[in-house]
């Protein structure tokens, strides 16, 4: 698995955790640095299944072989490229046949809900018309439409298989609010909505799943 953008690791620990051999491409030395040192604590089994790669992930032709992956994950990174399409088609081509291209991006169609719900309502007008918003941390970012990435995945070959909403009621939630007691409803109900039409294409996340080849 080849995982596009991995920050701090989550996934891809998860992953190697779970048996995967999973290679990470991250454009910020500071990032990989705190993965390896996560990596650091554990075993050596699930350490030596983790290769990281500093390089920016619209270089993967200068990294791997076409059809190198089973699975591609870029999962948050979407968001800072300013030109989705030649990074999507970079990851489509090594992705072998069948395998899953895994995309995590900011919601553009519902861009207008945070602000909208928080009473922001000057932001909330703005969101309408234009993919741009300031992060959580402040950072001046972008949002992508389902609609326009369906397009593109279909020109890269490797067609939008499934999608799902990601954060439909938790969206507000504060970054330190902590695990609540009741996580498992919470995780329940979101997962539900998730795969819930009209709930999911209100998500502030979309989760689309591209197969390579796929019909
Ligand atoms: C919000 S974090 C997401 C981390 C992880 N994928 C996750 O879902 O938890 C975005 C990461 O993408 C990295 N990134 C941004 N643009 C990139 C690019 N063009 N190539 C490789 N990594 C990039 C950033 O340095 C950062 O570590």
């Amino acid at each position: 698995m080849l995982d596009v953008g991995l920050g701090q690791g989550t996934q891809a620990l998860r992953l190697a955790r779970a048996g995967h051999e999973v290679t990470g491409l991250e454009s910020d030395p500071a990032m990989l640095d705190a993965v390896r040192e996560a990596l650091s604590a554990e075993p050596a089994g699930i350490r030596e299944r983790v290769r990281l790669i500093e390089g920016d992930g619209r270089d993967t032709g200068a990294h791997f072989l076409p059809g190198a992956f089973d699975v591609v994950l870029c999962h948050g990174v979407l968001m800072y490229v300013p030109e989705p399409d030649p990074m999507l088609a970079a990851l489509a081509r090594v992705l072998a046949p069948g395998g899953l291209l895994s995309l995590l991006v900011r919601n553009a169609d519902a861009l207008a809900l945070r602000p909208g719900l928080q009473g922001d309502w000057d932001g909330a007008l703005a969101a309408f018309d234009s993919p741009a918003y300031t992060n959580r941390i402040g950072l001046s970012v972008r949002a992508d439409r389902r609609e326009e990435l369906t397009t593109t995945l279909t020109a890269i070959g490797a067609p939008l298989h499934t999608w799902y909403g990601v954060r439909v009621f938790t969206d507000l939630a504060p970054d330190d609010s902590g695990v609540p007691d009741d996580w498992d409803r919470l995780l329940e109900a979101e997962d539900r909505a998730g795969r819930t039409d009209p709930y999911r294409a209100v998500a502030a996340l979309l989760h689309l799943c591209g197969v390579r080849g796929g019909a």
